[in-house]
């Protein structure tokens, strides 16, 4: 692997755990301002300082990340249908070249191929084209798989979406946990990772971490289950103690229930302090 394609995925893979917590906030590339991120700035702001690469559309971070960041950006480069559109949707294209993804300094591109759809073939010619032009510039490509609601969930597929990813030349896998998810792991040449999927309680979003890493993966690309928490910060820092730190889900939620509960009564005193004031007029 060329020198700056392994410098790029060592800013996101950290070399001393050879793990990686991505924050996944892309989704209004289909979703529009799904909830947790209609002000994308506000939402993701105080997470960055726990996630180890941010993953979103160029018009997010164009539009809602200050440029002096210090986060590696993982770019979304597909895209083309709605959630409106149920029948096509993720029936996915280029929607981002490679020469944006530079100029907006992208350590990563991310792009979609539906396995097993109707329109797979598009996505994988898609998705190969983009492959063949990261790669001219050391850009290193993850590859989204199984998004959708008719993906079927299982070992078998995610196998087979998974390897196929890597042997069309993607560098690091995204996929879903599911029971057996060692075998993904063990077929797959290059890195997993997991994503969260639809909100669910904390508790059960760390299990699936958990199981994940033990199973193999390298990390999660989790989205929904940090920023749609009642405290993101609380399960930021959870999940990362779970991917990093090898965490148990019970430690884990320790540092959830921690951070909410501090920011629970923060939120009270700030709320009182006005009164008090009015109180001494
Ligand atoms: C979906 O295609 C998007 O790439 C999301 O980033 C991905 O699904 C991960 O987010 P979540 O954990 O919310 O599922």
């Amino acid at each position: 692997m060329d020198w700056g394609k392994q410098n790029r995925i060592s800013s996101i893979i950290k070399p001393d755990t050879g793990k990686t917590v991505m924050l996944a906030v892309d989704h209004g590339y289909f979703m529009g301002p799904t909830s947790g991120l209609e002000k994308l700035d506000e939402a993701v702001n105080p997470l960055i300082p726990y996630a180890d690469t941010l993953m979103l559309t160029r018009g997010a971070l164009r539009y809602y990340i200050d440029p002096g960041v210090r986060i590696p950006i993982t770019l979304r480069v597909s895209g083309g249908t709605s959630i409106l559109n149920k029948e096509a949707m993720l029936h996915e294209g280029i929607v981002c070249n490679v020469e944006d993804a530079i100029r907006l300094n992208a350590s990563c591109v991310a792009f979609s191929i539906l396995v097993g759809a109707e329109y797979e073939r598009d996505t994988i010619l898609a998705f190969t084209e983009v492959i063949d032009e990261a790669t001219a510039y050391g850009i290193p490509i993850l590859c989204v798989t199984a998004v959708g609601r008719e993906m079927a969930r299982d070992a078998r597929y995610m196998g087979l979406a998974s390897r196929m990813g890597a042997e069309l030349g993607a560098d690091i896998i995204k996929t879903y946990y599911v029971p057996g998810f060692d075998k993904v792991v063990e077929s797959c040449p290059v890195p997993v990772v997991i994503a969260g999927g639809k909100k669910i309680p904390e508790k059960a979003a760390l299990e699936i971490a958990r199981n994940a890493i033990d199973s193999g993966a390298i990390g999660v690309d989790m989205g929904r289950n940090i920023f749609q928490s009642t405290s993101p910060v609380g399960m930021i820092q959870a999940v990362r103690a779970v991917v990093h730190k090898g965490a148990s889900v019970k430690e884990g939620l320790e540092i959830f229930k921690s951070v909410r509960d501090k920011e629970a009564g923060k939120a009270i005193k700030a709320k009182a302090k006005p009164k008090k004031a009015r109180a001494k007029k």
